[in-house]
Protein backbone atom coordinates (compact mmCIF):
# COMPACT_ATOMS: atom_id res chain seq x y z
CA UNK A 1 0.00 0.00 0.00
CA UNK A 2 1.18 3.28 -0.71
CA UNK A 3 -0.27 6.84 1.07
CA UNK A 4 0.53 10.31 0.15
CA UNK A 5 0.32 12.98 2.38
CA UNK A 6 -0.27 15.89 1.11
CA UNK A 7 0.10 19.52 2.13
CA UNK A 8 0.67 19.22 5.92
CA UNK A 9 3.07 21.07 8.74
CA UNK A 10 5.98 18.59 9.06
CA UNK A 11 6.98 18.83 12.72
CA UNK A 12 10.33 17.43 13.63
CA UNK A 13 13.03 18.40 16.27
CA UNK A 14 15.18 19.88 14.38
CA UNK A 15 12.54 21.95 11.90
CA UNK A 16 8.84 22.65 10.75
CA UNK A 17 8.05 22.95 7.56
CA UNK A 18 4.71 22.40 4.65
CA UNK A 19 5.65 19.31 2.75
CA UNK A 20 4.37 15.95 1.49
CA UNK A 21 5.35 12.61 2.90
CA UNK A 22 5.17 9.62 0.52
CA UNK A 23 4.93 6.29 2.06
CA UNK A 24 5.73 2.90 0.59
CA UNK A 25 4.71 -0.25 2.22
CA UNK A 26 6.25 0.16 5.91
CA UNK A 27 8.33 3.26 5.38
CA UNK A 28 8.83 6.87 4.59
CA UNK A 29 9.97 7.08 1.16
CA UNK A 30 9.92 10.59 0.15
CA UNK A 31 9.67 13.98 1.82
CA UNK A 32 8.86 16.99 -0.17
CA UNK A 33 6.92 19.91 -2.04
CA UNK A 34 4.21 18.99 -4.66
CA UNK A 35 5.18 14.75 -4.44
CA UNK A 36 3.61 13.69 -7.74
CA UNK A 37 3.34 10.06 -7.62
CA UNK A 38 0.49 7.61 -7.90
CA UNK A 39 -0.69 6.42 -4.40
CA UNK A 40 -3.40 3.76 -3.04
CA UNK A 41 -4.86 6.60 -0.73
CA UNK A 42 -3.69 10.28 -0.66
CA UNK A 43 -4.76 12.35 2.35
CA UNK A 44 -4.62 16.02 2.81
CA UNK A 45 -3.22 17.32 5.99
CA UNK A 46 -3.94 20.93 4.81
CA UNK A 47 -3.78 22.89 7.96
CA UNK A 48 -3.05 19.97 10.33
CA UNK A 49 0.60 19.22 11.81
CA UNK A 50 2.28 16.07 10.93
CA UNK A 51 4.18 14.58 13.18
CA UNK A 52 6.18 11.07 14.05
CA UNK A 53 4.08 8.93 15.95
CA UNK A 54 3.98 9.16 20.16
CA UNK A 55 6.36 7.24 22.02
CA UNK A 56 5.30 5.71 25.19
CA UNK A 57 8.27 4.21 26.91
CA UNK A 58 6.19 3.75 30.06
CA UNK A 59 3.32 1.19 30.32
CA UNK A 60 1.69 -1.69 32.01
CA UNK A 61 -0.64 -3.38 29.89
CA UNK A 62 -2.38 -6.62 31.30
CA UNK A 63 0.01 -6.36 34.41
CA UNK A 64 -0.62 -8.87 37.37
CA UNK A 65 -0.96 -7.63 41.03
CA UNK A 66 -2.12 -9.95 43.50
CA UNK A 67 -4.68 -11.48 42.51
CA UNK A 68 -6.06 -8.97 40.12
CA UNK A 69 -4.52 -7.58 36.44
CA UNK A 70 -4.69 -4.33 35.10
CA UNK A 71 -8.03 -3.47 33.22
CA UNK A 72 -5.92 -2.70 29.84
CA UNK A 73 -4.42 -5.37 27.84
CA UNK A 74 -2.14 -5.13 24.63
CA UNK A 75 -5.31 -4.83 22.61
CA UNK A 76 -7.57 -2.07 24.14
CA UNK A 77 -4.38 -0.84 26.03
CA UNK A 78 -2.82 0.25 22.53
CA UNK A 79 -5.91 1.14 20.57
CA UNK A 80 -6.59 3.51 23.27
CA UNK A 81 -2.89 5.05 22.64
CA UNK A 82 -3.25 5.04 18.81
CA UNK A 83 -6.12 7.15 19.33
CA UNK A 84 -3.99 9.41 21.09
CA UNK A 85 -1.69 9.51 19.03
CA UNK A 86 0.66 7.18 20.24
CA UNK A 87 2.25 4.40 17.97
CA UNK A 88 4.75 2.81 19.67
CA UNK A 89 5.07 1.87 23.55
CA UNK A 90 7.79 0.27 25.90
CA UNK A 91 5.98 -1.83 28.42
CA UNK A 92 7.72 -3.66 31.78
CA UNK A 93 7.40 -7.34 31.82
CA UNK A 94 7.76 -8.34 35.42
CA UNK A 95 9.14 -11.74 36.27
CA UNK A 96 7.77 -13.08 40.15
CA UNK A 97 10.26 -14.07 41.99
CA UNK A 98 12.41 -16.99 41.01
CA UNK A 99 11.62 -16.56 37.58
CA UNK A 100 14.25 -16.40 34.98
CA UNK A 101 14.33 -12.96 33.01
CA UNK A 102 13.70 -14.66 29.32
CA UNK A 103 10.54 -16.72 30.80
CA UNK A 104 9.42 -13.16 32.17
CA UNK A 105 10.18 -11.80 27.99
CA UNK A 106 8.20 -15.05 26.61
CA UNK A 107 5.52 -14.59 29.03
CA UNK A 108 4.67 -10.65 27.69
CA UNK A 109 5.56 -11.82 23.89
CA UNK A 110 2.50 -14.11 24.25
CA UNK A 111 0.63 -11.06 26.21
CA UNK A 112 1.26 -8.75 23.11
CA UNK A 113 1.45 -10.96 20.35
CA UNK A 114 -1.46 -10.51 18.09
CA UNK A 115 -3.06 -8.31 20.21
CA UNK A 116 -1.10 -4.97 19.99
CA UNK A 117 -1.88 -2.55 17.35
CA UNK A 118 1.26 -0.84 17.53
CA UNK A 119 4.72 -1.72 17.66
CA UNK A 120 6.07 -2.57 21.45
CA UNK A 121 9.42 -3.02 23.35
CA UNK A 122 10.09 -3.75 26.45
CA UNK A 123 11.93 -3.00 29.53
CA UNK A 124 12.24 -5.88 31.81
CA UNK A 125 11.99 -5.22 35.66
CA UNK A 126 14.81 -6.75 38.02
CA UNK A 127 13.65 -8.20 41.21
CA UNK A 128 16.77 -10.21 42.50
CA UNK A 129 20.17 -9.70 41.17
CA UNK A 130 22.33 -13.14 40.77
CA UNK A 131 25.07 -14.46 38.86
CA UNK A 132 22.66 -15.85 36.68
CA UNK A 133 20.28 -12.99 36.30
CA UNK A 134 23.44 -10.74 35.67
CA UNK A 135 24.30 -13.44 32.82
CA UNK A 136 20.47 -13.47 31.54
CA UNK A 137 20.87 -9.36 31.43
CA UNK A 138 23.24 -10.02 28.38
CA UNK A 139 21.02 -12.27 26.37
CA UNK A 140 18.39 -10.22 26.66
CA UNK A 141 20.67 -7.58 25.30
CA UNK A 142 21.00 -9.36 22.42
CA UNK A 143 17.05 -9.78 21.45
CA UNK A 144 16.42 -5.86 22.23
CA UNK A 145 15.63 -5.91 25.84
CA UNK A 146 18.15 -2.70 26.29
CA UNK A 147 16.41 -1.20 29.21
CA UNK A 148 16.10 -2.88 33.28
CA UNK A 149 13.68 -1.00 35.64
CA UNK A 150 15.01 -1.71 39.53
CA UNK A 151 12.91 -0.63 42.73
CA UNK A 152 14.02 1.23 45.18
CA UNK A 153 10.59 0.66 47.15
CA UNK A 154 8.41 -2.19 47.92
CA UNK A 155 10.33 -3.91 50.55
CA UNK A 156 10.05 -7.68 50.21
CA UNK A 157 8.15 -7.51 47.07
CA UNK A 158 10.16 -5.64 44.38
CA UNK A 159 12.66 -3.26 46.68
CA UNK A 160 16.21 -4.51 45.52
CA UNK A 161 19.62 -2.72 48.05
CA UNK A 162 21.79 -0.25 46.66
CA UNK A 163 24.89 -2.62 45.72
CA UNK A 164 22.27 -4.85 43.76
CA UNK A 165 21.63 -1.92 42.04
CA UNK A 166 25.30 -0.74 41.85
CA UNK A 167 25.98 -4.41 40.38
CA UNK A 168 23.60 -3.69 37.39
CA UNK A 169 24.58 -0.69 36.60
CA UNK A 170 28.35 -1.57 36.29
CA UNK A 171 26.50 -4.37 34.19
CA UNK A 172 24.63 -1.78 31.78
CA UNK A 173 28.37 -0.68 31.37
CA UNK A 174 29.28 -3.95 29.59
CA UNK A 175 26.62 -4.31 27.90
CA UNK A 176 25.18 -1.21 26.68
CA UNK A 177 22.03 -1.38 28.46
CA UNK A 178 20.38 1.01 30.41
CA UNK A 179 19.01 1.34 34.07
CA UNK A 180 15.64 2.40 34.96
CA UNK A 181 15.14 3.32 38.20
CA UNK A 182 11.61 3.76 40.51
CA UNK A 183 13.37 6.00 43.39
CA UNK A 184 11.57 5.83 46.46
CA UNK A 185 12.91 5.14 49.74
CA UNK A 186 10.67 2.12 50.27
CA UNK A 187 12.59 1.66 54.22
CA UNK A 188 11.33 4.52 55.62
CA UNK A 189 7.89 5.05 53.37
CA UNK A 190 6.86 1.10 55.00
CA UNK A 191 7.75 3.01 58.27
CA UNK A 192 5.10 5.97 57.63
CA UNK A 193 2.58 3.74 56.27
CA UNK A 194 2.85 1.07 59.72
CA UNK A 195 3.04 4.22 61.75
CA UNK A 196 -0.50 6.13 59.91
CA UNK A 197 -2.73 2.60 59.62
CA UNK A 198 -1.67 2.44 63.99
CA UNK A 199 -3.44 5.77 64.16
CA UNK A 200 -5.96 4.67 62.00
CA UNK A 201 -5.45 6.68 59.58
CA UNK A 202 -6.54 4.84 56.22
CA UNK A 203 -8.27 7.01 53.74
CA UNK A 204 -6.30 7.83 49.90
CA UNK A 205 -4.99 10.61 50.84
CA UNK A 206 -2.34 8.90 53.70
CA UNK A 207 -1.00 7.22 50.21
CA UNK A 208 0.60 10.68 49.64
CA UNK A 209 1.27 11.70 53.33
CA UNK A 210 3.47 8.65 53.81
CA UNK A 211 5.51 9.14 50.78
CA UNK A 212 6.13 12.90 51.04
CA UNK A 213 8.55 13.98 48.14
CA UNK A 214 11.78 14.02 50.09
CA UNK A 215 11.63 10.36 50.72
CA UNK A 216 11.87 10.12 46.40
CA UNK A 217 14.15 12.88 46.74
CA UNK A 218 16.74 10.86 48.31
CA UNK A 219 16.44 8.19 47.01
CA UNK A 220 17.69 10.03 43.94
CA UNK A 221 20.17 11.25 45.66
CA UNK A 222 21.70 7.73 46.71
CA UNK A 223 21.43 6.42 42.83
CA UNK A 224 23.58 10.61 42.04
CA UNK A 225 25.69 9.12 44.58
CA UNK A 226 26.08 5.57 42.46
CA UNK A 227 26.17 7.05 39.23
CA UNK A 228 29.10 9.83 40.18
CA UNK A 229 31.45 7.11 40.58
CA UNK A 230 30.34 4.80 37.95
CA UNK A 231 29.60 7.37 35.75
CA UNK A 232 27.44 5.54 33.71
CA UNK A 233 24.25 6.45 32.52
CA UNK A 234 20.52 6.35 34.20
CA UNK A 235 16.76 7.04 34.03
CA UNK A 236 14.77 7.76 36.68
CA UNK A 237 10.95 7.01 36.09
CA UNK A 238 8.21 9.33 36.83
CA UNK A 239 10.09 12.01 38.56
CA UNK A 240 6.80 14.10 40.69
CA UNK A 241 8.36 15.87 42.56
CA UNK A 242 10.81 19.50 42.01
CA UNK A 243 12.74 18.18 45.29
CA UNK A 244 13.75 15.08 42.96
CA UNK A 245 14.31 17.65 39.46
CA UNK A 246 16.07 19.81 41.84
CA UNK A 247 19.11 16.96 42.62
CA UNK A 248 18.96 15.81 38.73
CA UNK A 249 19.15 19.44 37.64
CA UNK A 250 22.76 19.56 40.23
CA UNK A 251 23.93 16.35 39.26
CA UNK A 252 22.97 17.21 35.45
CA UNK A 253 24.94 19.99 35.57
CA UNK A 254 28.05 18.41 37.40
CA UNK A 255 28.49 16.55 34.27
CA UNK A 256 26.39 13.17 35.27
CA UNK A 257 24.35 11.19 32.65
CA UNK A 258 21.32 10.76 34.38
CA UNK A 259 18.21 10.98 32.61
CA UNK A 260 14.58 11.56 33.73
CA UNK A 261 10.82 11.24 32.93
CA UNK A 262 7.86 12.82 33.99
CA UNK A 263 4.35 11.90 33.92
CA UNK A 264 1.23 13.98 32.56
CA UNK A 265 -0.22 13.06 35.89
CA UNK A 266 2.47 15.32 38.15
CA UNK A 267 2.00 18.29 35.39
CA UNK A 268 -1.91 18.16 35.84
CA UNK A 269 -2.93 17.05 38.87
CA UNK A 270 -2.22 17.63 42.95
CA UNK A 271 -2.41 15.85 46.21
CA UNK A 272 -6.03 17.89 46.26
CA UNK A 273 -7.39 14.73 44.04
CA UNK A 274 -6.54 12.16 46.89
CA UNK A 275 -8.53 13.99 49.31
CA UNK A 276 -11.87 13.76 46.99
CA UNK A 277 -14.85 12.44 48.79
CA UNK A 278 -16.81 9.54 48.34
CA UNK A 279 -13.10 7.42 48.61
CA UNK A 280 -12.86 9.01 44.62
CA UNK A 281 -9.17 10.18 45.89
CA UNK A 282 -8.35 6.20 45.55
CA UNK A 283 -8.59 7.06 42.03
CA UNK A 284 -5.06 9.11 41.97
CA UNK A 285 -3.50 6.29 44.11
CA UNK A 286 -0.08 6.10 42.42
CA UNK A 287 3.37 6.75 43.34
CA UNK A 288 5.34 7.96 43.42
CA UNK A 289 2.32 10.19 45.37
CA UNK A 290 0.67 13.19 43.27
CA UNK A 291 2.43 16.52 44.64
CA UNK A 292 1.39 19.96 46.13
CA UNK A 293 -0.04 21.60 42.87
CA UNK A 294 3.68 24.30 42.73
CA UNK A 295 5.39 21.23 41.63
CA UNK A 296 3.38 21.50 37.93
CA UNK A 297 5.35 24.49 36.93
CA UNK A 298 8.68 23.64 38.44
CA UNK A 299 8.37 20.07 36.54
CA UNK A 300 7.45 21.84 33.35
CA UNK A 301 10.43 24.26 33.36
CA UNK A 302 12.19 20.92 33.81
CA UNK A 303 11.10 19.95 30.50
CA UNK A 304 11.63 23.05 28.87
CA UNK A 305 15.30 23.37 29.95
CA UNK A 306 16.28 19.48 29.15
CA UNK A 307 16.84 18.38 33.18
CA UNK A 308 14.03 16.36 31.87
CA UNK A 309 13.48 14.65 28.42
CA UNK A 310 10.87 12.50 28.41
CA UNK A 311 6.97 12.33 29.74
CA UNK A 312 5.75 8.88 29.73
CA UNK A 313 2.28 7.83 31.15
CA UNK A 314 3.43 5.25 33.40
CA UNK A 315 -0.18 4.15 32.11
CA UNK A 316 -1.41 1.40 34.97
CA UNK A 317 -5.37 1.01 35.19
CA UNK A 318 -7.12 -0.08 37.79
CA UNK A 319 -10.73 0.36 37.56
CA UNK A 320 -12.83 2.52 40.33
CA UNK A 321 -15.12 -0.34 41.25
CA UNK A 322 -13.62 -3.45 41.62
CA UNK A 323 -10.18 -2.98 41.76
CA UNK A 324 -9.24 0.26 43.68
CA UNK A 325 -11.84 -0.22 46.05
CA UNK A 326 -9.95 -3.60 47.63
CA UNK A 327 -8.23 -0.72 49.77
CA UNK A 328 -11.36 0.90 50.93
CA UNK A 329 -10.23 0.57 54.38
CA UNK A 330 -6.99 0.36 54.18
CA UNK A 331 -5.17 3.02 51.57
CA UNK A 332 -1.82 0.67 51.43
CA UNK A 333 -3.64 -1.82 49.77
CA UNK A 334 -5.18 0.49 46.71
CA UNK A 335 -3.84 -0.69 43.71
CA UNK A 336 -1.17 1.83 42.53
CA UNK A 337 -1.21 3.01 39.50
CA UNK A 338 -3.55 5.11 37.02
CA UNK A 339 -4.49 5.38 33.39
CA UNK A 340 -3.13 8.15 31.26
CA UNK A 341 -2.35 6.07 27.86
CA UNK A 342 -4.64 7.57 25.56
CA UNK A 343 -4.60 11.37 26.89
CA UNK A 344 -0.43 12.22 27.11
CA UNK A 345 0.00 13.82 23.79
CA UNK A 346 -3.24 16.00 23.63
CA UNK A 347 -2.27 16.80 27.28
CA UNK A 348 1.16 18.15 26.99
CA UNK A 349 -0.01 19.75 23.17
CA UNK A 350 -3.09 21.88 25.55
CA UNK A 351 -0.69 22.31 28.75
CA UNK A 352 2.72 22.81 26.98
CA UNK A 353 2.44 23.98 23.72
CA UNK A 354 -1.20 25.96 23.68
CA UNK A 355 -0.29 27.43 27.45
CA UNK A 356 2.96 28.55 25.73
CA UNK A 357 5.31 26.40 28.45
CA UNK A 358 7.02 24.67 25.35
CA UNK A 359 7.59 25.17 21.12
CA UNK A 360 5.70 22.52 19.32
CA UNK A 361 9.23 20.88 17.93
CA UNK A 362 10.14 20.36 22.01
CA UNK A 363 6.82 18.89 22.81
CA UNK A 364 7.58 16.32 19.42
CA UNK A 365 10.68 15.79 21.27
CA UNK A 366 9.55 15.05 24.78
CA UNK A 367 6.83 12.48 23.25
CA UNK A 368 8.51 11.11 20.79
CA UNK A 369 12.10 12.07 19.50
CA UNK A 370 13.95 11.37 22.83
CA UNK A 371 12.40 8.47 24.00
CA UNK A 372 13.14 6.96 20.77
CA UNK A 373 17.35 7.80 21.34
CA UNK A 374 17.29 6.79 24.77
CA UNK A 375 15.54 3.47 24.44
CA UNK A 376 17.26 2.68 21.19
CA UNK A 377 15.13 2.41 18.16
CA UNK A 378 16.04 6.35 17.08
CA UNK A 379 15.79 7.23 13.37
CA UNK A 380 13.59 3.84 12.95
CA UNK A 381 10.77 5.57 15.32
CA UNK A 382 10.70 9.06 16.91
CA UNK A 383 11.16 11.28 13.52
CA UNK A 384 9.34 11.89 10.19
CA UNK A 385 12.56 11.30 7.74
CA UNK A 386 12.96 8.96 4.72
CA UNK A 387 14.13 5.65 5.49
CA UNK A 388 11.87 5.38 8.79
CA UNK A 389 8.86 3.63 9.97
CA UNK A 390 5.57 4.88 8.51
CA UNK A 391 4.39 5.99 12.11
CA UNK A 392 2.71 9.14 11.17
CA UNK A 393 0.23 11.49 13.09
CA UNK A 394 -1.71 14.04 11.35
CA UNK A 395 -2.63 16.14 14.20
CA UNK A 396 -5.84 18.73 14.04
CA UNK A 397 -4.66 21.39 16.40
CA UNK A 398 -7.76 23.23 16.26
CA UNK A 399 -9.64 20.05 18.16
CA UNK A 400 -11.43 20.85 21.16
CA UNK A 401 -13.02 18.58 23.02
CA UNK A 402 -13.71 17.47 26.52
CA UNK A 403 -11.69 14.65 28.39
CA UNK A 404 -14.30 11.86 29.98
CA UNK A 405 -14.39 8.34 30.92
CA UNK A 406 -17.41 8.82 28.46
CA UNK A 407 -15.48 8.65 25.64
CA UNK A 408 -12.26 7.48 26.26
CA UNK A 409 -10.96 4.01 24.74
CA UNK A 410 -9.13 2.58 27.65
CA UNK A 411 -10.54 -0.26 29.40
CA UNK A 412 -11.04 1.53 32.51
CA UNK A 413 -13.95 2.93 34.68
CA UNK A 414 -13.11 6.43 35.61
CA UNK A 415 -10.84 8.96 33.72
CA UNK A 416 -7.99 10.91 35.72
CA UNK A 417 -9.00 14.08 33.82
CA UNK A 418 -12.61 13.78 33.93
CA UNK A 419 -13.91 17.02 31.98
CA UNK A 420 -10.74 18.65 31.10
CA UNK A 421 -11.30 20.55 28.44
CA UNK A 422 -8.15 20.65 25.78
CA UNK A 423 -7.99 21.82 22.09
CA UNK A 424 -6.06 19.36 19.78
CA UNK A 425 -6.29 15.92 18.99
CA UNK A 426 -4.84 12.92 16.48
CA UNK A 427 -6.74 13.27 13.46
CA UNK A 428 -5.20 10.27 11.33
CA UNK A 429 -2.60 8.02 12.99
CA UNK A 430 -0.89 5.50 10.85
CA UNK A 431 1.34 2.76 12.12
CA UNK A 432 4.30 1.29 9.57
CA UNK A 433 2.39 2.41 6.69
CA UNK A 434 -1.29 0.68 8.53
CA UNK A 435 -4.24 3.60 8.85
CA UNK A 436 -5.81 2.46 12.10
CA UNK A 437 -7.42 5.98 12.20
CA UNK A 438 -8.80 7.99 9.62
CA UNK A 439 -10.71 10.88 10.62
CA UNK A 440 -10.79 10.19 14.67
CA UNK A 441 -12.57 7.21 13.76
CA UNK A 442 -11.58 3.65 14.00
CA UNK A 443 -10.31 1.56 10.83
CA UNK A 444 -12.09 -1.62 12.50
CA UNK A 445 -7.87 -3.04 12.24
CA UNK A 446 -7.13 -5.97 15.00
CA UNK A 447 -3.27 -6.60 16.03
CA UNK A 448 -0.98 -5.79 13.45
CA UNK A 449 2.08 -4.66 15.85
CA UNK A 450 5.38 -5.60 16.06
CA UNK A 451 8.15 -6.70 18.69
CA UNK A 452 10.83 -3.94 18.51
CA UNK A 453 14.12 -5.20 18.94
CA UNK A 454 16.18 -2.39 20.84
CA UNK A 455 19.69 -0.81 19.99
CA UNK A 456 21.90 -0.98 22.62
CA UNK A 457 21.78 2.45 24.40
CA UNK A 458 24.12 5.20 22.68
CA UNK A 459 24.99 8.16 25.03
CA UNK A 460 26.58 10.18 22.17
CA UNK A 461 23.50 9.73 19.87
CA UNK A 462 21.20 10.51 23.36
CA UNK A 463 20.01 13.68 24.26
CA UNK A 464 23.62 15.33 25.97
CA UNK A 465 23.59 18.73 26.94
O1 LIG B 1 1.89 3.52 40.91
C1 LIG B 1 2.50 3.14 39.93
N1 LIG B 1 3.34 3.93 39.35
N2 LIG B 1 2.28 1.90 39.47
C2 LIG B 1 2.96 1.31 38.40
C3 LIG B 1 4.23 0.65 38.82
C4 LIG B 1 5.38 1.60 38.86
O2 LIG B 1 5.95 1.77 39.90
O3 LIG B 1 5.73 2.16 37.83
ZN1 LIG C 1 7.75 2.70 39.25
ZN1 LIG D 1 5.35 2.21 36.08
Amino acid sequence: MSILIKNGKVVTVEKEYIADIYIEKETISDIGLNINKNADKIINASGKLVIPGGIDAHTHLDMPLGNISTSDDFETGTKAAAFGGTTTIIDFATPSKGMRLQEAFEIWQRKAEGKSCIDYGFHMIIIELNNEILAEMDSLVNVGITSFKLFMAYPNVLMVDDQTILKAILKTADNGSLICLHAEDGIKIDENVKDALRKNKTSPIYHALTRPPSTEAKAISRVINLVEKTKVPVYIVHVSSFDSLERIMMARDSGIHIFAETCPHYLFLSIDDLNRPNFEGAKYVLSPPLREKWHQEKLWDGLKRNYLQVVSTDHCSFNFKGQKDIGKNDFSKIPNGGPGIENRMELLFDGGVNQGRISLRRWVEITSTAPAKIFGIYPRKGTIAVGSDADVVIWDSQYGHTISSNLHHMAVDYSMYEGLNVTGCADTVISRGRILIENKRWLDIRGGGQYLKRQPFNLNGSILV
